[in-house]
């Protein structure tokens, strides 16, 4: 994959939308499945797999971190942001990883609560957003109340490209806004040799034939209103966040796919400039935008995941190439440790399958064989240049469990084990100021049972969880020392310092928090580590 342009995007949606449904299209487009669990392998040839069915009954995402293909002359890396029960800190920070996200949506439901959270971290980058209206061979809602659902809950300016014509048994295709051509369903097989109608007069008797009269007047009514109260699409507006290029169909019977990737392989971002800080990388430090075209090889290292292959027990550090071309055997500067690493076995990945790369170019992703060295956020660069790329904040948990070890001569034990999880982000850390309780942070409970096979796995710590009723984090900000020595005093008991130090506030209720907002109105409240609005 040298010289196609990048396209490393995310799907995000609401458990049940879809997303893996449409993750097999898209694989099956990229020519990396035949058909739903079909795999090619190294060989070339398809061989059935099960690891998605695997993926599903775990609850656990295994091997399909990222998912490399090539399709319209672009390579594409689809990173995986797990979405069930293992909704995890992992799924936010994969988003400061990619250029662009797809969100699905259940046609019959609408916005749904993850979807809600998962904008909030796309917003923070301005992540330019196409979006699926699925499932539309059953009933599902009136467009126009989804597009409204969508604009009103999750403030991004919706531009149908397609606009569906009936739904579930009623379900007739799609009418293509750009091309006005009606894309049949009944009988849709091939994606590539779709059943068009040619639709730019609507009053010819062809169109009354293939929708009947009811839905050919609903089609006309909506057409209109679309022409009065929709704006034209705009790539500018679309790769500044503002506007979604929304797109109608059914991921199950492949329907819709391929126009929503022909638009996404058209106007997606290649990689973009990054912003760094330059050492001592404080908050005071000087920031740095970095190209992608710089000559100088760059990455950060997103996501840290143990145990991808239970034979082998190993642990990938993925690192996303920010910038400069990546060689097989380059001796990189890991900036953190200040140390020189020579990558002889640098990862890529295809759906189950694993290669080794000889080359890698800014917007591919690369994993690392990890033996407990890196952490999340580390940089690394080619020049010894001084850097630390920002954006790659921890999130607020939801979830809280405050952690003792049941023996205490192992308590040295639980300490390096809940440290070095915590910085593979499999959970967050936080110290209790006042006590010096271990509270263990988390988006998603499965992570808690993560934690706790792999301290009584790895570190023989058998210890005691007992559940905390906090809604949440805050990470504080003080302008003024005095207001900042009165309030440490203040709340001294819901203090808590990350694994960098930081100050936390615990939100016991979102009413506590709230009041504290207000008798404080100089004090900054952030729901994640960069400090960012
Ligand atoms: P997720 O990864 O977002 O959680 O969703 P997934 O793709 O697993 O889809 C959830 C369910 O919705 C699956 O059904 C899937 O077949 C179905 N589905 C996905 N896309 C469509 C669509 O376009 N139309 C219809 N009608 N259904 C769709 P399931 O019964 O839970 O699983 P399975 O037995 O089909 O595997």
């Amino acid at each position: 994959m040298v010289h196609k342009p990048r396209c490393t995007f995310a799907i995000i949606s609401h458990p049940d939308a879809g997303k893996t449904t449409m993750t097999e299209k898209l694989l099956w487009f990229g020519g990396v499945v035949r058909e739903a669990g079909m795999v090619k392998s190294k060989t070339g040839d398809y061989a059935k797999s099960d690891w998605m069915e695997l993926e599903k009954q775990r609850g656990i995402s295994i091997t399909s971190s990222v998912m490399s293909f090539e399709y319209n002359d672009r390579a594409l890396h689809l990173l995986d942001t797990p979405g069930h029960k293992d909704f995890s800190e992992d799924t936010y920070r994969t988003l400061t990883a990619v250029e662009s996200v797809l969100m699905m949506i259940d046609s019959a439901k609408g916005v749904e609560a993850q979807t809600i959270k998962l904008m909030d971290v796309c917003r923070m980058r301005d992540t330019p957003i196409a979006t699926f209206m699925n499932k539309f061979d059953r009933e599902a809602m009136d467009p126009f109340e989804l597009l409204d659902n969508i604009e009103s809950i999750l403030k991004i300016q919706c531009i149908p490209m397609t606009w569906p014509i009936g739904s579930g048994i009623d379900f007739k295709g799609v009418y293509d806004l750009r091309s006005k051509q009606i894309l049949g369903y009944k009988d849709a097989k091939d994606p590539f040799s779709p059943n068009l109608v040619d639709a730019s007069n609507l009053d010819a008797k062809h169109v009354l034939d293939f929708i009947g009269a009811e839905l050919l007047v609903k089609l006309k009514e909506d057409l209109e209103m679309l022409e009065t109260l929709i704006p034209p699409f705009s790539k500018e507006e679309y790769l500044n966040g503002i506007q979604s290029p929304v797109f109608f169909g059914s991921a199950l019977r492949n329907f819709g796919v391929k126009e929503l990737l022909d638009m996404i392989t058209e106007v997606a971002p290649t990689p973009r400039p990054r912003e760094a800080k330059l050492a001592p990388y404080d908050s005071n430090a000087e920031v740095i935008e970095i190209d992608p075209s710089d000559d100088e090889f760059t990455g950060f290292i997103f996501k840290i995941q143990a145990n991808m292959d239970s034979k082998h027990r190993d642990r990938i550090s993925f690192m996303r190439v920010c910038s400069g071309k990546f060689n097989r055997n380059d001796k990189i500067f890991h900036i953190r440790t200040g140390k020189e690493i020579k990558i002889a076995t640098p990862l890529m990945f295809q759906a189950r399958d694993r290669d080794i790369v000889e080359e890698a170019f800014a917007g591919d992703i690369i994993g690392l064989y990890d033996t407990g060295k890196y952490q999340i956020g580390d940089t690394f660069s080619r020049g010894k240049k001084l850097i630390k790329y920002t954006g790659i904040p921890s999130f607020s948990p939801e979830l809280f469990m405050r952690v003792t070890s049941k023996d205490p001569m192992k308590a040295k034990h639980l300490e390096k084990g809940l440290g070095q999880l915590s910085e593979e982000g499999a959970t967050q850390l936080f110290i209790r100021r006042s006590t010096n309780e271990k509270m263990l942070g988390a988006v998603g409970a499965l992570q808690f049972e993560v934690v706790k096979f792999r301290l009584e796995d790895e570190y023989s710590v058998n210890a005691t969880y007992e559940p905390v009723a906090w809604a949440g984090v805050r990470w504080l900000r003080f302008e003024d020392p005095k207001v900042q020595n009165k309030f440490m005093e203040d709340y001294s008991s819901v203090l808590m310092v990350d694994k960098e130090e930081r100050l936390c506030f615990a939100v016991r209720t979102e009413w506590d928090l709230r009041l504290a907002i207000e008798k404080n109105p100089t004090v900054k409240f952030y729901k994640n580590s960069d400090y960012i609005e």
